[in-house]
């Protein structure tokens, strides 16, 4: 099995978009997109989204999905490839969303009401489940009380072996202070990943890395005890995005197993959004009954960072 992931994209910054191409190449049995579908807060206009009224800031985050799956080849990719993103800071609300407690304002429920009911609408589309809405005044995109994205899983098989998990956290409805996910969503992971088969293969998707030397991370969060403590009994790697660069870490818990974080960031944007270097980035996982293989390409090659493998039987990489 095949699973291709990556983040960070802007059809306003890049319409030609050729990442998507490479992916489809590979033929990824799942697409994987870890954060920053779009770019709410590129300055594409005048007015900063936090200052703009509800229904203007409805449609400018509106426009931005429809316009990315229009796009050419990102549209052919999700038709053939069952497709999964979550939301990182960008297509939550903005940059330092996190830093000025957005969640916690008044002022900004009903961008979040707006920006919950379209990024719902765009992983429907992804999944195949309905259209994404052509009108704005579509009913379906202005219920009340629109449910943030939160925890989802999806089981997949792999032939002769022990089932992947798919963990689809969401790194922004609950972030404050210390807690990334919130207890609510902590609980639902650990319960799901205790009922599950003990070889089974836990992915969780998250927007930002699990450690790094700087920027949004686990490791200024509580949640990274809490996902050692689980990585001391499950088989845990990370998909995250945020850092428009590829990346691979190994977390080491108190019993000397590993949570392995792969990252892949920067499918269609800039190293700085608008400047700086252009990136192209993906990574791919292979995954059979015993291992699973990690990789990275950039511009449709293979990127400099060195292949991993790790043995799914004892969870650790291999030499
Ligand atoms: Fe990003």
């Amino acid at each position: 099995m095949k699973i291709a992931f990556t983040s960070c994209f802007s059809a306003t910054v890049f319409a030609e978009q050729p990442v998507w191409r490479q992916i489809l190449a590979h033929k990824p049995d799942a697409l994987v997109l870890t954060g920053d579908s779009i770019y709410i807060d590129e300055l594409t206009h005048p007015t900063h989204p936090k200052a703009m009224a509800d229904f203007e800031f409805f449609r400018l985050v509106a426009v931005k999905y429809r316009q990315q799956l229009a796009q050419a080849d990102f549209a052919a990719l999700i038709a053939a490839v069952p497709t999964y993103a979550i939301w990182d800071d960008h297509d939550f609300l903005w940059n330092e969303c996190y830093e000025e407690k957005a969640i916690q304002k008044k002022v900004y429920a009903g961008h979040i009401r707006a920006s919950r009911a379209l990024f719902n609408a765009y992983c429907a589309h992804l999944e195949g489940k309905q259209q994404f809405p052509a009108d704005d005044s579509d009913a379906r995109l202005w219920s009340a009380d629109e449910p943030a994205p939160g925890y989802r899983r999806v089981v997949m098989d792999v032939p002769g072996g022990a089932a992947v998990h798919l963990h689809l956290t969401d790194g922004r409805s609950w972030r404050v202070n210390r807690t990334l996910l919130g207890a609510k969503q902590r609980t639902d992971i650990g319960l799901a990943m205790e009922a599950a088969p003990a070889d089974t293969l836990h992915l969780v998707a998250s927007g930002s890395v699990i450690e790094a030397h700087k920027g949004d991370q686990w490791g200024s969060f509580e949640d990274l005890a809490w996902l050692r403590e689980l990585a001391k009994k499950h088989c845990i790697a990370c998909l995250s995005g945020d850092i428009h660069a590829n990346d691979f870490h190994r977390i080491p818990t108190d019993n000397g197993r590993m949570v392995y974080d792969f990252t892949a960031s920067g499918a269609a944007i800039r190293r700085a959004i608008w400047i700086g270097t252009e990136c192209q980035n993906f990574g791919l996982l292979e995954i059979d009954a015993t291992e699973l293989r990690g990789q990275w390409f950039r511009f449709g090659k293979p990127a400099a960072l060195a292949p991993v493998t790790i043995n799914r039987s004892n969870w650790q990489l291999q030499p």
